[in-house]
């Protein structure tokens, strides 16, 4: 037994000294098949334990396990040693002293800037700014506003219905920014004044003046002498501030429900100036903003008013319009498409 155990000493010993004096990954690859592999000695070795009668065993058994995890750390250190000792320091070398990476920074979107800007100036003449839902009933939407079930005007605005149960209210996504004015009336006395900006949604074909999904800016202005007036001084005072510059306005006669009398809105082309036409006015000199009008007094009565009480103005614009002709957006689409060449312009 004592031949067997010198034996086992003798390659530990010679492994030893061979593996601290390797330098390359491939000698040191090469001396662990000939000290651990299949064919080795040592492994030549191990399978002879199965020979040895039991008390043999159990004297060297031990001992050759024992060298054989010796042996595997010996190796596993040695490549370790090897590997450390071809990293070239300096390239890895850290200078904390470098300038940061500065990280790419996002910004509002153009509506956003716009919306903000909208609200500074009308804030500034002493307006509220007020919101309301995006999923709004029929009531709100419609019958409050003068447009009765069947009534034609609802054409003017195809809607998308929100399903609902047999016998619950009506749901509907709302198609006007109008949808808000009795909800604010039937919290507040007036003399005020307030704005509503946000989405507004109609069920409707995109072209490069119309989306599904726009915004609008509705105004309103209830008081006891409040007149068309104030309307168009309110809104010469609005765009010239807003475009910063002077912009002829346009009221042509027209019907809503809501408003008695009512009226087309329309702006000077900023892109062409309004005298020869061009794509973003579609050749006809004029933008169309919305409508606008003096508040019908039914309106009034349904928001708990007295008839005849008060007089007040209201319009409805188009948010991405006044964007469009701001900076020369020639396609309303380009608004919602998430596209960060355009985005990133603004
Ligand atoms: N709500 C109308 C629309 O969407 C615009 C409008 C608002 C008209 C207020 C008159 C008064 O077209």
């Amino acid at each position: 037994m004592n031949a067997f155990k010198k034996h086992v000493i003798d390659i530990q010993n010679e492994a030893f000294s061979l593996v601290a004096k390797v330098n390359t990954e491939e000698a040191l690859n090469e001396l662990e098949i000939r000290f651990l592999g299949r064919k080795s000695e040592f492994t030549a070795l191990l399978k002879s334990l199965k020979d040895l009668s039991a008390k043999d065993r159990q004297t060297v058994g031990p001992l050759v396990n024992a060298v054989k995890q010796e042996l595997l750390k010996a190796f596993a250190e040695a490549y370790q040693k090897i590997k450390l000792a071809s990293v070239d320091w300096e390239k890895e070398r850290l200078d904390v002293t470098a300038p940061g990476v500065k990280l790419p920074e996002g910004h509002l979107h153009i509506l956003t800037q716009v919306q903000r800007e909208i609200e500074d100036i009308f804030t500034s003449m002493g307006f509220d700014i007020v919101s309301g839902p995006e999923v709004e009933t029929e009531f709100y939407n419609f019958n409050a506003l003068n447009v009765p079930d069947n009534h034609p005007a609802r054409d003017m605005q195809d809607t998308f219905w929100v399903k609902t149960k047999e016998g619950e209210e009506k749901l509907l996504l709302r198609t006007q920014t109008s949808a808000v004015q009795v909800r604010y009336m039937e919290k507040h006395t007036p003399p005020f004044q307030a704005i509503v900006i946000g989405k507004v949604f109609r069920n409707e074909a995109t072209d490069t003046t119309h989306e599904f999904m726009f915004n609008q800016f509705e105004a309103l202005m209830v008081g006891e002498d409040i007149n068309v007036g104030n309307l168009k001084y309110i809104a010469q005072e609005f765009f010239s501030r807003f475009f910063k510059t002077e912009v002829k306005i346009r009221l042509r006669p027209s019907f809503f429900p809501f408003v008695e009398p009512g009226f087309e809105f329309d702006i000077s082309c900023l892109s062409c100036g309004g005298e020869k036409g061009c794509s973003a006015c579609r050749y006809q000199g004029w933008l169309e903003l919305g409508g606008a009008g003096m508040v019908n007094q039914n309106v009034f009565v349904n928001a708990g008013y007295e008839r005849n009480q008060y007089q007040g103005l209201a319009w409805g614009f188009g948010t991405e319009r006044l964007a469009m002709m701001k900076y020369s957006i020639p396609d309303i689409r380009l608004f919602p498409a998430g596209d960060t060449r355009f985005l990133s312009q603004f």
